[in-house]
């Protein structure tokens, strides 16, 4: 039911080994049901936290040629740049499993912004139409699995608080030039999209995270869209599963 809601506290290590079989299962699930496996990347710190899944029993279990990689959001600097998302994903996973090049969508970083999201969301539509990617009942993409990290500030994506993106509502993919965490532009996923998918990890780690956690976790009825973090509007339709180490549940369990 909506709402709901699904959290688990690791160590650090801990953390990494429930990720990688959990997003094995649902690789299996989905490679099986549908013969293809979506997946949303995010930049930051989640990627070592898929480490484990570079290595036995994944690494030669996974149907690596069945998965489809996308990014939620994108930093607007080359792609060779340290800042780069793709960069980040490349070295720490995507070198390290057989996944089809063909099969990993980067966003351009030929275009600026603007053009490149729309072309991102223009591959979305070509594959939304060869069903790659399912479909909400609304028509948005559908993604099997989308692994969100989340900011001190309870950014997702690059949806950031009080920024007019968060409300955005018709585009799929959009830019901003004015991100408050470095560096200013990025292209992200709106919250309609992220809303569609059937699965999201939320993986937050360090106590650092531990307020903006506890602010989205308790449960306070009274507080309107407005007064919520972007972390508080991930209400997927699928499932929404937390990943916590003991830094970032740190304040939970406190009165
Ligand atoms: C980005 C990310 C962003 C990230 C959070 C958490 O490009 O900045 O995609 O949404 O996931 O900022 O990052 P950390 O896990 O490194 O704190």
């Amino acid at each position: 039911e909506k709402g709901y809601k699904k959290v688990e506290v690791f160590s650090k290590e801990h953390l990494a080994v429930s990720l990688a079989y959990d997003v094995a299962q649902l690789s299996y699930k989905f490679t099986r049901e549908r013969g293809a496996f979506t997946v949303v990347l995010s930049g930051g710190s989640l990627i070592k936290y898929l480490r484990k899944l570079v290595e036995a029993p994944y690494i030669d279990s996974i149907e690596w040629s069945k998965w489809h990689v996308f990014w939620v959001d994108e930093r607007v600097v080359p792609k060779d740049n340290l800042e780069s998302n793709y960069k980040l994903a490349y070295d720490g996973f995507l070198s390290k499993v057989p996944i089809p090049p063909v099969n990993v969508y980067a966003i351009d970083d030929a275009l600026p912004a603007d053009g490149a999201a729309d072309v991102y969301e223009t591959t979305l539509k070509r594959l939304v139409k060869s069903n790659v990617i399912e479909t909400s009942t609304k028509g948005v993409p559908k993604f099997d699995l989308m692994l969100l990290g989340m900011g001190p500030d309870g950014h997702v994506a690059s949806l950031f608080p009080g920024h007019s993106l968060v409300k955005e509502d018709k585009k799929w993919v959009t830019f901003l030039k004015d991100s408050p965490k470095p560096p200013p532009e990025r292209i992200t996923f709106t919250f309609p999209v992220i809303n569609s998918s059937s699965n999201i990890a939320m993986v937050v780690t360090g106590e650092g995270k531990a307020n903006a956690v506890n602010c989205a976790l308790e449960d306070d009825d009274e507080k309107t869209n407005d007064n919520k973090l972007p972390v508080e509007l991930v209400l997927p339709e699928g499932e929404l599963k937390w990943y916590l180490d003991l830094g970032a549940a740190s304040k939970l369990f406190k009165e």
